[in-house]
């Protein structure tokens, strides 16, 4: 054990998961604040840049040289050190957005009461699901209306396969929202409608014991339900255990309403102590002890600078075991060479911030001249390791894209190639033929916009998109057992291969995968695809 297993054993690194608008970033302002980092909330990530249009984006990429998405927030609160990796949503949701999946230890999911799961928070759990990590529910927004209690537990249950266990249980909604009972001090804690921007007001705690109490503070209709409830709750739900939690197989549920600080500060306290600090990981030698190891990391996003007068990118990666010092070098395994690290930096929403040291949680960013791809794995020279590979995830938008100029083939395929392996499109070949059609594949639609704008801004080449009807892209597993070219599929399905020959199948709907794996019974398919 080295000497700054404290400064490891106190990090706790995770994203935030959500679908646009149930109050992930209300809710992130919030812990900063709690966390000091910030005197008032609401300064964190400006609306305006939060919110903005794809044009608006180009120009703030422009102008800062980063995406405006790729933040980690880092805070301290009560002697933890508190790594948030935001996931951009809303137009810029792309395949980034599963990637920062990948660097952290554990996920909160934020889910607006009234709405319930909805689709972006799927698929993002899918992910957190294929990692195994836990998963700590806020169900934000009880100071409007909700859906019935029992009903989002329910959706949770159902829609994404995990069992829940509400720590604590809301009394009424909307207008009639009183607080949340907390089951394990058996209290129920009042709700105050604090001003915005302050920190949690002076919420009193009544025993759920002292009946009349309560039914003067709740009034006597809510004591009844929520007696009701609790009696229900007690013979149904499923026990807490924190060893299932800690395996992403229950989730702890919390309520509140992150605009009125309502049961913030309940939930950062009882996740930091449920949570773990960071993780072994899986590499080609075995797991890979944070504690018992010296630097490693490894890169699972990198940044392109959209400012054409400066072409480096930066390279995000993960500390994953030890002690990074600036000053030292360190082992860059697919380049095989030792290097120092250019301009380490922490890379806050609008500010980027020099660092000498940095530990295993820990995310950094640092100059990449173009020789990091994602997936890479930096150790120190005396141990060399890879870590397991990123996977590709599923895209959801394709396009065939054409070069309108066809003297500029090759700059064409130069600038396809190079935005491919930064990560920020997918590309793909009709199976049968050669180079000549190029599939695109992207998460997020927004991808293909800047797919056109640095093909023409940096690259010079102007291109012609085709939007393709497919929503659904499935990896064979067993590509080596299967005859690709005799597969017979639905007549929409559509048979390509990604840059390194692997075959790959497209599909315009669910009922098509459905078919074609009922046609193929030997058909092994696969949401993600293995690096
Ligand atoms: P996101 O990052 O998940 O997309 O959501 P964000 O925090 O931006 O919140 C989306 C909207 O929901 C915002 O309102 C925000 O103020 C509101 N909100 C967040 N938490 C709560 C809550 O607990 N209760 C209520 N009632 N509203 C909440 P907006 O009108 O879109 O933006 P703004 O103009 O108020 O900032």
């Amino acid at each position: 054990m080295g000497n700054y297993d404290k400064e490891i054993q106190r990090r706790r690194t995770f994203a935030i998961i959500s679908h646009p608008d149930a109050g992930k970033t209300t809710l992130t302002e919030k812990f900063l604040l709690y966390g000091g980092a910030i005197n008032l909330a609401g300064s964190v990530k400006g609306k305006a840049t939060a919110r903005h249009a794809v044009s608006d984006w180009m120009e703030i990429e422009k102008e800062r040289g980063i995406s405006v998405t790729s933040s980690v927030l880092q805070f301290e609160y009560y002697g933890y050190c508190v790594n948030i990796l935001d996931t951009p949503g809303h137009q810029d949701f792309s395949e980034d957005t599963y990637r920062t999946l990948m660097a952290a230890d554990s996920a909160v999911m934020v889910i607006d009461a009234s709405k319930g799961v909805e689709a972006q928070t799927r698929k993002l759990f899918k992910v957190c699901g294929m990692r195994g990590i836990p998963i700590f529910t806020f169900i934000n927004k009880l100071d409007r209306d909700a859906l019935d209690t029992f009903e989002l537990l329910d959706q949770i249950e159902n829609e994404l396969g995990i069992a829940t266990c509400p720590v604590n249980w809301p009394i009424g909604s909307g207008k009639g929202f009183k607080g949340v009972y907390d089951r394990h001090n058996e209290k129920v804690v009042m709700f105050s409608d604090t001003e915005k921007g302050t920190k949690e007001g002076k919420s009193w705690e009544i025993d759920m014991s002292t009946k009349d109490a309560l039914v003067e503070a709740i009034g006597e209709e809510a004591y009844n339900k929520l007696s009701d409830e609790i009696e229900l709750l007690d013979g149904a739900a499923a026990e807490f255990d924190l060893k299932e939690v800690q395996n992403g197989k229950l989730t702890p549920v919390f309520f509140g309403s992150a605009l009125t600080n309502f049961g913030v500060e309940i939930f950062l306290n009882n996740f930091l102590s449920m949570s773990t600090n960071p993780l072994p990981r899986q590499s080609d030698i075995g797991m890979i002890d944070p504690l018992e190891n010296e630097f490693s990391a490894f890169v699972f996003k990198i940044q392109a600078n959209m400012n054409k007068a400066h072409r480096d990118r930066i390279a995000f990666m993960r500390i994953c075991s030890g002690k990074f010092d600036a000053s030292k070098e360190v082992y860059h395994m697919q380049g095989g060479k030792s290097m120092r690290l250019s301009q380490p930096q922490q890379i806050m929403a609008d500010d980027r911030k020099i660092l000498d040291t940095a530990y295993a949680g820990d995310i950094i960013g640092v100059f990449d001249p173009g020789i990091f791809s994602i997936g890479d794995t930096l150790t120190v020279a005396s141990n060399k390791f890879n870590y397991e590979g990123i996977p590709t995830f599923a895209p959801e938008h394709f396009a065939r894209v054409r070069q309108m100029d066809t003297m500029k083939r090759k700059q064409f395929m130069k600038g396809i190639t190079q935005i491919a392996q930064e990560g920020a499109i997918q590309v793909f070949q009709e199976f049968n033929t050669g180079m000549e059609e190029i599939i695109v594949g992207v998460v997020g639609v927004l991808q293909f916009e800047v797919l056109k704008y640095r093909l023409e801004n940096e690259y010079n080449v102007e291109i012609r998109m085709d939007n393709l009807p497919y929503e659904h892209i499935r990896w064979i597993d067993n590509k080596d057992e299967i005859d690709v070219a005799k597969l017979t599929g639905t007549s929409d399905m559509k048979k390509v291969k990604d840059m390194k020959g692997n075959p790959l199948l497209l599909f315009v709907n669910e009922w098509s995968i459905g078919m074609t794996k009922d046609r193929n019974k030997d058909l092994v398919l696969s949401e993600f695809g293995k690096n």
